[in-house]
């Protein structure tokens, strides 16, 4: 990893995204995933976030009712995250990159990546890294931009977010290297069984073909063999 990148994280992005949560604000979506990951990890296991940021929409509450541990880029994010955690401010924190997590084999009976793969260019270093610290019988939780969505909808996916793709993505060096197809069937080789929901957090039918094609973002809940 380049200094440079993570330095961007740690001087530039932890206030730009600051700010940018204030702005999206915690809404029905949001809540529909925190209660959506919360189903998935049973009492007394443990939820890992990597990526996690300021921890505002989702590590603090998951932090009021689970074990909790994150991780992050950003030691500048994670700071901000700290009084905000509540119950779980004895959350063990780490300063880490995605693609060398520092959780043990095995660790998370859930493991969440929101909104930060998407940053990483190697996306499967990233991915198999997630995947490793996830529990036999646990589920990795991640959401991924649509790469395979038709041109004419990225264009809709940049207004939406309200700005040009180059400052979205303006660390040195970074790419958005997901294509969706592609990272399903890396997982469905990897044994994982997979379940698609909207930006919402809305299912998407599972006997349709593609069901992720008109979705510009989609979230990914992949469940672990025993
Ligand atoms: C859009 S923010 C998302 C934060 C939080 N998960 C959320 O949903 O609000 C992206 C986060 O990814 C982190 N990030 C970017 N590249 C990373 C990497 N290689 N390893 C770990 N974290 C990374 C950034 O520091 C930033 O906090």
């Amino acid at each position: 990893m380049s200094p440079s990148y993570q330095r961007y994280f740690d001087e530039s992005y932890a206030d730009f995204w600051k700010e940018q949560t204030r702005r999206y604000g915690h809404d029905e979506g949001h809540q529909r995933l925190i209660d959506l990951v919360s189903s998935l990890v049973p009492e007394g296991g443990l939820l890992l976030e990597c990526g996690m940021g300021n921890g505002f929409p989702f590590t603090r509450a998951w932090s009021a009712r689970h074990r909790l541990a994150g991780c992050d880029l950003s030691v500048r994010a994670l700071t901000m995250a700290r009084p905000d955690l509540g119950g779980g401010a004895s959350a063990r924190l780490a300063g880490a990159d995605l693609r060398a997590l520092p959780f043990r084999t095995g660790a998370g009976q859930a493991v969440v990546c929101a909104r930060a793969l998407n940053y990483v260019p190697q996306t499967w270093q990233a991915l198999d890294e997630l995947w490793r610290v996830t529990a036999p019988g646990g589920h990795l939780v991640f959401d991924a931009f649509n790469r395979d969505h038709p041109p004419r909808r990225r264009a809709a996916l940049r207004a939406a977010l309200r700005r040009p793709w180059r400052t979205l993505f303006p660390a040195p060096g970074q790419q958005h290297a997901l294509r969706i197809s592609g990272i399903l069937d890396g997982l469905r080789a990897r044994g994982a069984s997979l379940s698609l929901f909207d930006d919402q957090g809305f299912p998407l039918p599972a006997q349709a073909s593609a069901p992720w094609r008109d979705q510009p973002t989609l979230w990914i809940v992949a469940g672990k063999p025993r």
